[in-house]
């Protein structure tokens, strides 16, 4: 099984990476292989299509999602949200139900608000959400800041033993004979007719 991390940081191995570095060891130590794919400088320098097609490609064998972003006024950046428009409206079966967690990392605020944006693409696509022991998010201006937040580091552990966890759940459900439940066509009621 293999879990597919994105860094939505312009910092190819800066705080985002080191949150998603810990929870990609923790996956690895729990028998989940993983892969990090760096889309923040591309997805800025307009490699967008680009970017979407190498993820779609990877998410085709990936059992699991994790999207890591710094935290830009208040926000997650805009490249990692330009990046997830374009993925989840064209990816949609390739996410569909694969386990899904948010990280984000500040050096201060709008943690939360940027973990609930992240979030909610998930929860628009019938993935089941992971979470940890708190919300996932680090504190720090540099790798070794984020090392020196010892909850932060914590949340990463958990969330990727969890993770873990769920995924090797879903494949002894799947053996069991849980079959997993048909795609419905959307309801869509628009406002305005
Ligand atoms: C354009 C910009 C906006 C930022 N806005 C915030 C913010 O709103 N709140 C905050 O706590 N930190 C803010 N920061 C700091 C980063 O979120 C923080 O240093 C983060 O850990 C960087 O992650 P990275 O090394 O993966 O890029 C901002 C940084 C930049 C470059």
């Amino acid at each position: 099984m293999k879990v597919l991390l994105i860094n939505g940081s312009r910092r190819e191995k800066g705080c985002t990476y080191t949150a998603l570095d810990i929870v990609a060891k923790t996956l690895n130590e729990n028998g989940i292989d993983t892969e990090i794919l760096f889309v923040g400088k591309r997805a800025a320098n307009g490699e967008i299509d680009a970017l979407v097609s190498e993820a779609k490609e990877l998410l085709k064998t990936a059992d699991g999602l994790v999207v890591g972003s710094p935290v830009y006024y208040a926000s997650p950046s805009g490249e990692v949200q330009m990046f997830l428009d374009r993925l989840f409206i064209t990816a949609g079966s390739d996410l569909r139900l694969k386990p899904a967690a948010a990280v984000v990392s500040a050096r201060r605020a709008g943690t939360s608000a940027s973990f609930d944006v992240l979030n909610k693409y998930f929860t628009i696509t019938e993935m089941p959400v992971v979470s940890s022991n708190y919300w996932n998010m680090v504190h720090g201006n540099s790798p070794e800041e984020v090392l020196k937040d010892e909850e932060g580091v914590q949340i990463m552990q958990l969330l990727g033993r969890n993770m873990a966890w769920l995924l090797k759940s879903i494949e002894a459900g799947k053996a069991a004979g849980v079959e997993q439940p048909a795609l419905v066509q959307k309801n869509k009621t628009n406002f305005i007719r």
